[in-house]
């Protein structure tokens, strides 16, 4: 998704605003620009290629004058990406200069509404309407024609603003769609998110929808769009500049698997104390949770596919029925939601359009919306009743790993918890999953121990085509994320099937070669895996299979078995998903295709 920076301070413009854009090149982008004032005037430099090329033109941006700018990495909209498309947008009087993430839902009827009074337009973009409304209502007052201008569009935006008439002041608006505001020493920021600052500054402003800020080199100003002052404090964020570089890794991604142990430990070692779970300020009363009798999920792709985990725990864990469902049906179906459902958001980001609409949705029907988020701050965050933090740092490489495995501890968690609550299982049960979770650190890690085992494997079979991951209940929730891992980063097709499905129809397409990862660790349903496996070795397929260490019953039909660690059944997504999601980097790798940023996907996709 679009990315924004900008900087304002006592140095060169340039060389901040393409390192910030470097950092929110795992966003996904098409095509990048910045802008700086310099001497007076603007300077601007656009690129359809990488923020390397942009560098490298501009060395470094060492060659651009200008202590204030803004810079953007664009994921098209509207208009294809190429040079005219790209940010920065300028107005038709050569004064405002506009950089925007999200979607203007009335640009038609502003651009007709332009063109009829004699604009003309040099991009297809929706953003480019911003530049001239804001030339359009300027009557010598900056802040006013923006406050005129967030008055007249309807949809998401965060802008970055820049008025050469204002050499001084960089101006910046959020609604719906997120920035943020550095505060630094003599120079201050603007960011669509925090990986771009934490470089520079760890105090920052999360601004609320509809705010307007007037940012200087030692000053920041938020208001309200009428022009009401806000006084608000600002946050500290805990996250490294080493979590966002690689540290010796070639792709995020890998580094991210890596971390997977520390991370979950992060995650659970706060909540849990004296074999109980805590939430810090959870809303959610023991009255309210009692009076709960369905829990909905809903999320998009990965998160999606936690929440499928969730299923199999809570319904076990708490005895309720529950539902999951994917945000983009959610949201435009009519669901039986009321005071006395849950609902459970899940989102890495917190920005995800299609799950902030479902969010917004459920809310309105009277749940009380309960949601897992990596992103403090976040759209999803803020709109939820409560938040329970992943604490995964931030995650870069755009296929999710880390704040997958850390949102699946967020929901054993909160599944122990609310039985706890609700006293719907077994207390002994409880402290066993509690005991084992505790130990998920260490058996991920001795997952890793596989890593030759797999890059090998996918070294065999790299140009595999139409892969189908098959296996029964964890398993199965296991198996759609490896396969969505395998096709979004290596490109190849590849389908989850619940191993029982196979038979009604899929069966007809497995042939000689093809390739068949049977997740077999979910012990009390090997029986039946072993007979799904028969069933497509019988059509000559290859079969790779999981397996827990010690059931070697397995090796007799798979061609290849991988062992995992012993956990209990519940728990089992969390180290089964490990090497699936090595695997699927390394068939990656051996096609040579870009694992961090894949075509075509965005990080946050703020998007419907
Ligand atoms: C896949 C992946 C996506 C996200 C999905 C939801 O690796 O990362 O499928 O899981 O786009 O994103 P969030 O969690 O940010 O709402």
């Amino acid at each position: 998704m679009c990315g924004i920076v900008g900087f304002v301070g006592n140095k060169k413009a340039a060389p901040v605003l393409l390192g910030g854009l470097e950092r929110l090149e795992y966003r996904g982008y098409d095509s990048a620009g910045i802008t700086v004032i310099n001497n007076n005037k603007f300077e601007t430099n656009k690129t359809v290629k990488r923020i390397s090329a942009l560098k490298e033109a501009t060395e470094n941006g060492e060659a651009i004058c200008g202590k204030i700018g803004i810079g953007h990495t664009r994921w098209a909209t509207h208009g294809a990406p190429c040079e005219k498309n790209a940010h920065p947008h300028l107005g038709f009087k050569g004064r405002f200069m506009v950089v925007h993430n999200g979607i203007i839902e009335n640009y038609l009827e502003l651009k007709n509404e332009l063109e009829a009074e004699g604009v003309a337009f040099a991009s297809d973009t929706d953003t480019e309407v911003i530049a001239h409304i804001l030339e359009k209502h300027y009557t010598g007052d900056v802040f006013a024609a923006i406050s005129k201008t967030v008055s007249r569009l309807e949809g998401s935006f965060a802008l970055g603003i820049l008025c050469v008439e204002q050499p001084e002041i960089l101006y910046a608006v959020r609604n719906f769609s997120p920035l943020i505001i550095g505060l630094g020493e003599g120079e201050n920021f603007i960011a669509s998110d925090v990986t771009a600052l934490v470089s520079h500054t760890k105090k920052v402003l999360y601004m609320e929808d509809k705010e307007i800020a007037v940012i200087k080199e030692n000053s920041v100003d938020l208001f309200t769009a009428s022009g009401i002052k806000i006084h608000r404090s600002p946050a500290l964020v805990n996250w490294s500049v080493d979590a966002a570089e690689k540290g010796g890794y070639s792709h995020f991604m890998m580094k991210e698997i890596k971390e997977q142990p520390e991370v979950i430990a992060k995650t659970f070692e706060p909540r849990i104390k004296d074999d109980k779970v805590f939430f810090e300020g959870l809303k959610l009363t023991e009255e309210k949770l009692q009076s709960i009798n369905r829990i909905i999920i809903t999320a998009c792709g990965s998160a999606y596919h936690t929440g499928v985990v969730a299923k199999y725990v809570f319904e076990e864990l708490l005895r309720l029925p529950v539902e999951v469902d994917l945000a983009s049906e959610f949201r435009y179906r009519n669901p039986i939601v009321d005071e006395n459902t849950l609902v459970i958001i899940i989102s890495q980001s917190g920005e995800t359009a299609d799950t902030l609409a479902a969010l917004k949705e459920a809310k309105a029907r009277g749940a009380h919306i309960l949601s897992i988020v990596n992103v403090v701050g976040s759209s999803i965050a803020k709109a939820s009743d409560d938040v329970i933090y992943t604490w995964a740092g931030p995650e870069i490489a755009v296929a999710t790993t880390k704040a997958y495995s850390a949102q699946l501890i967020v929901l054993y968690l909160f599944g122990i918890y609310a039985a706890e609550k609700r006293s719907s299982a077994d207390s002994k049960l409880l402290k066993t999953l509690l005991d084992e979770i505790r130990l998920l650190p260490q058996k991920i890690s001795s997952v890793f121990e596989m890593e030759d085992t797999i890059k090998s494997l996918a070294e065999n079979h790299y140009k595999m085509k139409n892969t189908f991951f098959i296996g029964r209940n964890i398993d199965y929730a296991a198996a759609m994320e490896g396969s969505l891992k395998l096709k979004e980063i290596s490109y190849l097709n590849s389908e989850a099937y619940a191993a029982g499905e196979l038979k009604h129809g899929t069966i007809s397409l497995i042939e000689q070669g093809k390739i068949v990862i049977a997740l077999s660790a979910y012990e009390g349903l090997q029986d039946k895996m072993m007979s799904n496996i028969k069933e497509v070795k019988a059509r000559d397929a290859f079969v790779i299979a999981t397996a827990i260490k010690g059931n070697t019953a397995i090796e007799k039909e798979a061609d290849e078995v991988l062992y995992l660690p012993e956990t209990h059944p519940l728990l089992l997504a969390s180290v089964e998903v490990v090497p699936l999601q090595m695997f699927a980097y390394y068939v990656a790798l051996f096609n040579g295709c870009d694992i961090d940023k894949p075509r075509n996907l965005a990080k946050s996709v703020t998007v419907e």
